[in-house]
């Protein structure tokens, strides 16, 4: 047993820089909106400007204006529709304007800074909403249009989806989390499975003390570890049945009372959802949502990351699923309604500039995300590494997690016994099958398939259920014929 210890925020993260503020820049920028929408006929009156990291935000009320049926107000989406004029006007390439914005009485005009601060993860970690944030998977988000702290909660979440093109700072997203989950979980509070098919974004925090199992790069083992985890979800489930539990904090609770140990969180994450759904999108939405449907009470929970939002990669069921979620920048206004079921992403400015949809708020808030370094993420990789002392990392994990590879791509027999859909009882070929095993007198999930002509999947199902019913007995050594 390892008596673990917690990182020093101040050793690991750097600290950030102070953000430079132009100010003349935007007064002047302020002057050039008034004009420009009065030049058009739309005038306006700048009541408030926000200062944020990566964008200004100028609120702007409508004045009024004569027309044939008198004095009226300038129409909120005529000031929407300048949107381009706005643009050229101020030079700028990307200007996003809510109309209204949520809370308030002014038309949000966002407009880019000349230059970017950067917001430093270290800053949002000492700021006072992080430390007032008692959750156990609290993370920083970022700064929003008023330069504000945003701190968010996994557990809160559940689940979080992350979607964006490429160089637009989904990695850096997941890292900043990872990192927060690091800075303030042992291994006993927090475990991970990360899953990296890119081998590129993830492997970096192979050796740390938290991971079920080394990061997952090969494709045709992430069903697996999924899977893995459902049949862990169901473990939890009977454990918590047996003491009364209604849940992860319940049964924990519990455990404390009797000092006994408790059950940490399982949190994976996907960078590339899309590399899953191409190569088995049946399994992987079907295995993604029935996690993200039972795994809150257990304290399971997802990040997936995407640059693909398309409907194929992001369907309807995933999203229901998936209530929180990020939208950096993205190539056109279709990929933000998948996000978002909204416009808007289209006009993000990349590196970290995201809107961000909590499961609870009216409409995605603009951020500004949080940036880690790859040293600092080194720095906390050693940092956790070090405390192994030359033990395996996975040693810590009550035996190391064994994913198992299939030889069918993605799919796995041996853990159908969790995947079967509660009707697989009532699969019509269930009869015929029962029917052909008690004629030949033995089984197997490749007989049944050659004899049925149906697919694996369902066929070892089938075998499955049989099974259960104690119809057939399990596999025989590695003929994988069974006795009736
Ligand atoms: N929050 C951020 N703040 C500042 N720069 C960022 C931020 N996020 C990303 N970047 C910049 O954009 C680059 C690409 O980000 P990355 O997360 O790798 O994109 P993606 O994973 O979406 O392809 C980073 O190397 C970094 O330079
Ligand atoms: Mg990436």
């Amino acid at each position: 047993m390892i008596n673990w210890q917690l990182p020093d925020v101040k050793q690991i993260l750097d600290s950030g820089s102070a953000p430079a503020v132009n100010e003349e820049f935007i007064q002047q920028r302020s002057r050039l909106i008034q004009e420009t929408l009065a030049s058009f006929g739309a005038p306006v009156q700048v009541v408030e400007i926000n200062r944020g990291p990566t964008i200004t935000q100028f609120g702007v009320e409508p004045l009024f204006v004569e027309t044939r049926s008198g004095r009226t107000k300038v129409r909120v989406n005529k000031i929407s529709s300048l949107v381009d004029d706005l643009a050229l006007a101020l030079a700028a390439p990307r200007i996003r304007i809510q109309a209204p914005v949520p809370g308030h009485s002014y038309v949000g005009i966002e407009v880019p800074n000349d230059e970017m601060t950067l917001v430093a993860l270290r800053d949002i970690v000492e700021s006072e909403p992080f430390q007032r944030n008692t959750h156990g998977l609290k993370f920083a988000l970022g700064k929003d249009v008023t330069g504000h702290p945003i701190t968010a909660s996994l557990d809160a979440m559940p689940h979080l989806l992350i979607a964006g093109t490429t160089g637009s700072g989904k990695s850096v997203c997941v890292n900043s989390i990872l990192s927060c989950f690091l800075l303030n979980n042992t291994p006993d509070d927090v475990r991970l499975i990360l899953v990296d098919p890119k081998r590129v974004e993830l492997t970096g925090y192979n050796g740390i003390p938290h991971l079920l199992a080394p990061v997952v790069v090969e494709i045709d083992r992430v069903i697996g570890a999924l899977q893995w985890m459902t049949r862990e979800m169901d473990k939890r489930y009977h454990m918590f049945a047996q003491v009364g539990a209604r849940n992860i904090t319940d049964y924990n609770a519990r455990m404390k009372l009797q000092g006994s140990k408790r059950l940490p969180f399982l949190i994976v994450v996907i960078d590339e959802l899309a590399d899953l759904m191409m190569i088995a999108p049946g399994e992987t939405e079907q295995t993604i949502t029935r996690l993200a449907q039972l795994a809150r009470a257990t304290g399971i929970h997802m990040i997936i990351a995407t640059q693909r939002p398309s409907v194929d990669v992001v369907t309807g069921l995933i999203k229901a699923n998936f209530p929180a979620r990020i939208a950096f920048a993205v190539a056109s206004n279709t990929d933000s309604r998948v996000i978002l079921d909204q416009p808007g992403a289209e006009r993000l400015l990349g590196r970290g500039d995201m809107l961000f949809q909590a499961p609870d708020a009216p409409a995605p808030a603009r951020l500004q995300g949080v940036f880690v370094s790859d040293h600092e993420i080194q720095n906390l990789v050693e940092f956790w590494r070090a405390q192994l002392g030359g033990a395996s990392p996975y040693a810590a994990a009550a035996g190391p997690v064994d994913i198992p590879k299939s030889d069918i791509p993605l799919k796995q027999s041996a853990m159908f016994e969790e995947m079967a859909p509660v009707d697989s009882n009532t699969d019509p070929l269930l009869a015929e099958a029962i029917d052909l095993v008690r004629r030949e007198g033995r089984a197997s999930v490749s007989m049944l398939q050659r004899r049925m002509r149906i697919g694996y999947t369902r066929d070892a199902r089938i075998v499955d259920t049989m099974e259960d019913k104690g119809i057939v007995g399990p596999p025989a050594g590695t003929t994988q014929m069974r006795k009736i």
